[in-house]
């Protein structure tokens, strides 16, 4: 076995941490979420996500991965034997987020070169609809390819493995780029929307509480799914990145920091898109709730190009700089989950990173092709919903029964608080042996209740037909259980494995 790879300095390890956290999840989703779900009064679920789950499980799979020096499913065998099987979960959720991720960050290269002439013209929404995805009429008719889908997939998978091409040496390069660029735009961004006629409305619309949302489990359901989602936990980014730092590293301190980070810049773009509504609500003289639409992904394809449209000048800059920033954000969100996979398959197998990297990245471009249909956005949408409503929260619980039970996290504690600038108190072992499990454990039996009662009111998510909702969701949610369940059986050929078993 070679030695392990390492970054090259600590600024490289948190700028990889932070690139892999911030993303698409923070620039769209993050502000819609907000809107959505009580506007300022969002904040609060979202914090308290953050402190009872986000916080404390983001120091643990820092200090895992720093601990066992491997990716998720070695790490997890060595904590319990036996439950190698929890970590290749944490490696298939990877697999199906990147290969939908990787359609996504397709639609916002092809968006590159649409803002060169504002393509869209007066349409937004038809041509993002009619002319980007040439949407079919639902998900039982795939309709064959969109071939503007199909060539922004080859340079989006381009781009991810050129990053990620030679390991940890390469990504620490990258993101150098990829994380202070995108802020230096959301700032320029957050600039102009806030000295826009209008954009105090906008602003209004994002942060006005709406505190009877509070009674609603689906807010709080919400702000636990984006907190998983943005902090890139319970997928096995955050324990291989840790497993890259030398031995003697900070963990506490590096993961307030990567949260802090992450969270300012979700909080920071909801200014810059509000502030932006705002302007377009007034320009049409119209609420801003009306021009907002239903959010999600029309806002970063639509919405937002309407809005920029309207500017008094400068619009074709705006939205490059508006679709550079996604893509500097999403493209290092992208090559993380990358990074994931293969420091699992590396650490068990042993086998050559370069070309583990080259085969992941060919076996995610076929997959992720199936969202390159034209009806793959009804796909993507579906199985977005449960892999991240079930799936992750469910990786997240285990990880937590793992640590805080089996292991003991005053171990881990005893672990990570010597070599940490910050202390952390028995506060840590509470959280993680108690309070996340109950609110992981509640969310979980929440949405699963909410599910079945959908069900027998004969209402599934999105309005979907019950085979696409048993395909996408429930047939997808059990094929990665079975692949993981068989994966952590295998036994492995290396020394790193065989220590563990
Ligand atoms: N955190 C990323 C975002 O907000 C998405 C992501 C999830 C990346 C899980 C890696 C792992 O866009």
């Amino acid at each position: 076995m070679q030695d392990r790879e390492r970054w090259s300095t600590r600024t490289a390890f948190i700028f990889a941490a932070i690139g892999s956290a911030a993303g698409l999840g923070n620039a769209w989703r993050f502000p819609y979420m907000a809107a959505q779900n009580g506007g300022g009064a969002f904040l609060i679920p979202y914090f308290i996500a953050l402190i009872t789950a986000g916080i404390p499980l983001i120091i643990t799979e820092f200090a895992i991965g720093h601990k066992f020096q491997a990716g998720a499913p070695i790490a997890f065998s060595r904590i319990k034997k036996g439950w190698e099987s929890l970590g290749w979960l944490t490696i298939t959720a990877s697999f199906v987020i990147i290969t939908y991720y990787s359609v996504i960050m397709a639609w916002v290269t092809d968006y590159l070169w649409y803002s060169l002439k504002a393509a869209w013209a007066n349409a937004p929404k038809d041509f993002f609809f009619g002319k980007v995805l040439q949407i079919s009429s639902g998900p039982g008719e795939l309709g064959g390819f969109s071939i503007p889908v199909i060539i922004g997939l080859i340079l989006a998978w381009g781009a991810i493995y050129w990053c990620i091409r030679n390991g940890v040496r390469s990504v620490g390069k990258v993101v150098k780029w990829t994380v202070p660029l995108p802020v230096i735009m959301l700032g320029i961004l957050v600039i102009r929307a806030l000295t826009l006629p209008g954009a105090i409305d906008g602003v209004n619309f994002y942060l006005n509480p709406d505190f009877s949302k509070l009674l609603e489990p689906k807010v709080w359901a919400s702000a636990y799914g984006q907190v998983f989602f943005t902090l890139s936990l319970a997928t096995g980014v955050m324990i291989a990145y840790a497993s890259y730092l030398p031995k003697k590293s900070d963990i506490t301190n590096n993961a307030f920091i990567t949260v802090f980070a992450n969270c300012g810049i979700s909080f920071l773009a909801g200014f810059a898109v509000f502030g932006t509504m705002g302007y377009m609500a007034f320009t049409k003289g119209a609420l801003v709730s009306e021009v907002a639409g239903n959010g999600g992904i029309g806002l970063a394809f639509w919405t937002y190009p309407e809005a920029i449209s309207l500017l008094p000048f400068g619009s074709v800059i705006f939205s490059l700089v508006f679709f550079i920033m996604l893509f500097t954000l999403g493209i290092d969100s992208a090559f993380s989950l990358i990074e994931s996979i293969v420091a699992g398959l590396v650490d068990k197998w042993g086998w050559n990173k370069k070309k583990v990297v080259r085969l992941t990245c060919l076996v995610g471009f076929i997959i992720s092709l199936i969202y390159a249909t034209k009806g793959g956005l009804y796909w993507l949408d579906i199985v977005d919903k449960y892999i991240n409503n079930f799936g992750m929260v469910a990786i997240g619980l285990f990880e937590v029964i793992a640590i805080g039970w089996l292991y003991k996290s005053s171990k881990l504690r005893s672990y990570f608080n010597p070599i940490s600038e910050i202390k952390l108190g028995r506060w840590y072992d509470v959280m993680i042996a108690v309070i996340t499990p109950i609110v992981l454990g509640g969310i979980l039996i929440w949405n699963i209740v909410q599910e079945i009662i959908d069900a027998i009111n004969g209402k599934f998510y999105g309005g979907y037909p019950l085979w696409a909702i048993i395909v996408g969701g429930w047939l997808m949610l059990a094929v990665v259980i079975i692949i993981s369940v068989i994966l952590g059986k295998i036994k492995s050929q290396n020394n790193l494995g065989r220590k563990a078993n």
